[in-house]
């Protein structure tokens, strides 16, 4: 069923450097949310930071009812079993071939027969659509191949949460439309609960529950999906609609009196109806049950449509 994951005033920082402050947010079990941010805005530690990986200055990560910050090393590795993690560049062997790639956590971590270690590596390499591969070298392979191969590894010991850290990076626009579906077929097989870093906007409009937003050290905003795309935010604005106009600079931060120049430009002060239209979410594919959490959110998006439509 997927579990919770609960950050609460979560601080890190690196000697003098803050990372982000005070980052507090929950992950619903089973759903799939996804956290945007500009480049170096501290993504990457913070995927590191839930599993355990790095310690926060302040603040806790509670994980099925326990705070992981406060683990010692056996605990944490306990807990880290929950968790599958998809790196950027997938993170396999060069010298391996899948099957041992994939096979790899399950022999390092549990006494299972190889027999048994087979069945297992096929039914993953199955979901993501790598059967036939088993004897490929990384290097032999494309992106995306590398990329569901590193998922399948991370599947491989049933995690109730899967973290995907930029999936989408290095791949071209129709790679990523299969592995978003991907993605959105396998939550709604699984039904883990899903964090997805990405600073594809495509991507975060369509696939997730949730939308996060790291900017200037904070977490702008995390909420349903519904709820960013219609937000009023400059940041969030400028974020999902890919503009160079706002706060977010090239040198990640602009001047204040720039800032208020260039929003009074793009003069948007008032809504008008159907300006701002929901992306359609991806739905799970043919022959795939979706989870019930599905029904409720159809219907509110589906008010929220209509409302802005009519403007009412
Ligand atoms: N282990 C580390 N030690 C010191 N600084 C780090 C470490 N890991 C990351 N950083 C710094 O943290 C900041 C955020 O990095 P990162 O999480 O990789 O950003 P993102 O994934 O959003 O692009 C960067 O300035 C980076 O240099
Ligand atoms: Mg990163």
């Amino acid at each position: 069923m997927g579990v919770e994951i609960c950050v609460e005033g979560l601080t890190k920082s690196f000697g003098h450097q803050v990372i982000w402050q005070d980052v507090s947010l929950t992950l619903p079990a089973g759903e799939v949310s996804v956290m945007l941010g500009p480049s170096g805005t501290g993504k990457s530690v913070f995927l590191k930071t839930l599993v355990g990986l790095l310690k926060p200055d302040r603040g806790s990560v509670t994980v099925a009812g326990r705070d992981i910050t406060k683990l010692r090393e056996h605990d944490l590795y306990e807990v880290r079993k929950l968790f599958g993690v998809l790196f950027q560049d997938g993170a396999l062997f060069g010298s391996m071939n899948l099957y041992d790639n994939i096979a790899f956590p399950l022999r390092e971590h549990t006494r299972k027969s190889e027999s048994e270690i087979r069945r297992i590596v096929l039914e993953k390499m199955d979901m993501v659509g790598l059967l036939g591969a088993e004897a490929k070298l990384p290097g032999e392979i494309s992106g995306g191949m590398r990329k569901r191969a590193g998922l399948a590894r991370a599947l491989v010991l049933d995690p109730e949460i899967i973290l995907f850290d930029e999936p989408d990076s290095g791949l071209d626009p129709v790679r990523v439309a299969y592995l978003n579906q991907l993605i959105v077929d396998l939550n709604a097989q699984i039904d883990a609960t899903f964090l997805i870093v990405t600073h594809d906007i495509a991507s975060a409009r369509q696939v997730p529950d949730n939308i996060g937003l790291l900017f200037r050290r904070e977490l702008v905003m995390f909420g349903p999906r519904e709820q960013l795309l219609t937000s009023d935010e400059p940041v969030v604005r400028q974020f999902l609609n890919g503009r160079m106009q706002g706060p977010i600079g090239m040198a990640e931060e602009k001047d204040a009196a720039q800032v208020e120049q260039e929003l009074a430009q793009i003069r948007e002060p008032t809504r008008t109806p159907g300006s701002r239209p929901l992306t359609p979410r991806l739905l799970p594919g043919p022959g795939i049950t979706r989870p019930p959490r599905w029904e409720a959110i159809a219907t509110r998006e589906a008010e929220l449509q209509r409302k802005e439509v009519t403007g009412a």
